[in-house]
């Protein structure tokens, strides 16, 4: 039995909500075959843009990591062959193994009968993350499973997803990150508890903004982060000219992607990304520079 699965790429802690909030976006969008068959052993391989900077094999390799979970879970032996057609460029701070791990995690669910609740394939999908983050954060594989804007919370382990508004997204991908772990590591092992309180209140209305279609709210509060970006956009040299075109342009929130390098930008109406792209170069930059919108689909 196959199927085929295509899963949209994320932006990760929308600012304030580190770990906790996703919004899923396509394009771009990963694409996964997953076939299940009699015998033995998890079998990858990868195709597509970014198909070369991929691990293939083993515990560096997201689909793996999620398949040997749900062999384990379903106690059986079956061999599992996965095509992953990758589009969502790795390491760019769009989700790219999350939308992989989505994928795998729904296919398997389905071709395993593992008849999982939505949390538990959140949880299965989120082993993927172990290849690039080293830790299974929930946020990037909830929103590629889900779609729209989740609000993830392993203490009561369920997983909240609203519509997102039809704003207009550019995503602007410059430069390389270490990778998630180490952009995990930098952030304090403490915070004051002024920084906190902050940020709760930042995250609290950013999530009534969107329910409330409130965009001067959703303007003032995303942008305002204490716990994760003032620490990493230190290590982006591209982040502050990147942040003024953006803004220049009329962006309600201009904001770290995930752990980065990817800058995210929300408009209300479609920006000039030809004028922004040329701006960028002229400052020095090479971007891709993406025109894309919220996903309200997993
Ligand atoms: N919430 C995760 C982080 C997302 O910021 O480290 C990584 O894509």
């Amino acid at each position: 039995e196959e199927l085929i699965i295509e899963a949209p790429a994320s932006i990760a802690n929308l600012g304030p909500a580190f770990d906790v909030a996703a919004l899923a976006i396509n394009p771009p969008s990963d694409i996964v075959k997953v076939k299940v068959t009699d015998g033995d052993g998890v079998f990858i391989r990868n195709s597509g843009e970014y198909a070369s900077s991929l691990p293939s094999e083993g515990n560096g390799n997201s689909a793996y990591l999620v398949a040997t979970r749900a062999i384990e879970l379903a106690g059986l032996r079956r061999r599992i062959e996965i095509e992953v057609i990758k589009r969502i460029k790795p390491a760019s701070g769009l989700g790219s193994s999350g939308a992989t791990s989505a994928a795998v995690a729904y296919a398997l669910n389905k071709l395993l009968n593992l008849s999982l609740s939505e949390w538990d394939l959140v949880e299965l999908a989120s082993y993927g993350e172990l290849a690039s983050a080293g830790v299974r954060h929930m946020d990037n594989v909830a929103a590629s499973l889900l779609g729209g804007l989740v609000l993830v919370n392993p203490v009561i382990r369920r997983v909240i997803r609203v519509n997102f508004p039809e704003l207009s997204i550019v995503v602007v991908i410059e430069g390389s990150k270490p990778n998630t772990g180490f952009m995990r590591s930098i952030l304090p092992k403490a915070y004051e508890l002024s920084d906190v309180v902050a940020n709760m209140a930042n995250v609290a209305q950013l999530v009534a903004s969107v329910l409330m279609n409130d965009l001067d709210l959703f303007s003032r509060v995303i942008t305002n982060d204490r716990v994760a970006m003032p620490y990493r956009v230190k290590a982006y040299e591209h982040w502050g000219v990147v942040k003024s075109v953006l803004e220049n342009h009329g962006a309600l929130g201009v904001i770290l992607s995930g752990a980065g390098p990817s800058i995210a930008a929300f408009f209300k109406e479609k920006p000039q990304v030809n004028e922004i792209k040329t701006e960028l170069m002229s400052a020095g930059l090479s971007p891709v520079v993406i025109l894309t919108k919220p996903s309200n689909e997993g």
